[in-house]
């Protein structure tokens, strides 16, 4: 496993793999690697045969106040993860100057118009063209015929598949489910940040998902009564404070007020003190 740090010789790495004919891979993350994101290397490692982890902690999708500064950086320990799994070629941990050459804020952004603007959108400013932006270096860094993002990050999923096939970059955009605890709460970095009385609280996430699933399957098509139950299951959990519970189309991510046939995503944002995690469900309704 090759540790990278500079765009060039990331480029001339995937430009000689593609000339021996593999089929690159690319798994872009913020380190801190857990459970979640080793699921998408698997996976990456399933449908490519030169597989590329990035590991960059990207200042320009953190909005003023948010936890930039804290975000964990653990880069020997994410080798060392890496390493132990196992058919990870290369390593891309680049620095914020060499990503950003020009300095901040960046010139060339993406932007994302109307997919920014309900969900996690509504309340991060900037957040997604500060996504968008990197995973467009990512892309031109690595070169990589797939790429590999959670569910778990719903929005930014649809607003990647959206930019690619857009933008027409010709990356296949593989999408992994949410890998969860036992409990049901979705792995993620910030989970560290809870006390013991907020991660014993914390599945109220999973289990206001799963009630909208669940009363979908059984029929349920009023947006009102559903966005309801899963306040109601959020307001059951003392230390957790609800940003936002809403249904959008899966596509375009713009509300709706009634199922009708087609693929909606049920998501929500909560607060416990200043930890703030996030889950989500795809509902598929048949014609
Ligand atoms: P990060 O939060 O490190 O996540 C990297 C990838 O892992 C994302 O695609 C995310 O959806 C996925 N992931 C995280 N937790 C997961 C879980 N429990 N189950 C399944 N997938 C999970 O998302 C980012 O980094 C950044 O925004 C990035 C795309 C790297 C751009 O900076």
């Amino acid at each position: 496993m090759e540790l990278i740090h500079a765009i060039a010789a990331m480029q001339a790495v995937a430009d000689a793999a593609r000339d021996k004919g593999k089929r690159l891979g690319l798994v872009p993350t913020m380190g801190a690697l857990h459970r979640g994101h080793l699921a998408l290397v698997r996976e990456a490692k399933k449908k490519a045969d030169h597989v590329t982890v990035s590991i960059f902690v990207n200042p320009t999708q953190f909005a003023p106040g948010e936890d930039y500064e804290e975000y964990p950086r653990t880069l020997e320990a994410d080798v060392e993860a890496l390493e132990s799994i196992g058919g990870v070629d290369v390593v891309f941990a680049p620095s914020a100057e060499e990503m950003y050459p020009f300095g901040l804020p960046p010139f060339a952004t993406v932007g994302v118009r109307d997919l920014g603007r309900h969900l996690c959108g509504a309340f991060r400013e900037g957040h997604f063209e500060g996504v968008t932006s990197v995973v467009t270096r990512l892309f031109l860094a690595c070169r990589p015929d797939i790429a590999v993002f959670g569910q778990k990050d719903a929005q930014q999923l649809a607003i990647l598949k959206r930019m690619t096939a857009e933008l027409g970059f010709g990356i296949e955009i593989i999408r992994h489910p949410i890998v969860r605890e036992e409990d049901g709460l979705a792995i993620s970095s910030r989970n560290r940040y809870l006390n013991p009385a907020e991660r014993k609280q914390a599945p109220v996430l999973s289990q206001a998902v799963r009630s909208v699933s669940k009363q979908v399957e059984t029929g349920e098509r009023d947006v009102a009564a559903l966005i309801d139950a899963m306040q109601q299951i959020v307001a059951s959990a003392p230390l957790a404070r609800l940003q936002y519970a809403e249904i959008v189309d899966a596509e375009n991510l713009q509300p709706v007020e009634t199922l009708q046939p087609g693929r909606y995503l049920a998501a929500l944002a909560v607060f416990f003190d200043g930890t703030r995690l996030i889950d989500n469900t795809t509902l598929e309704i048949a014609q």
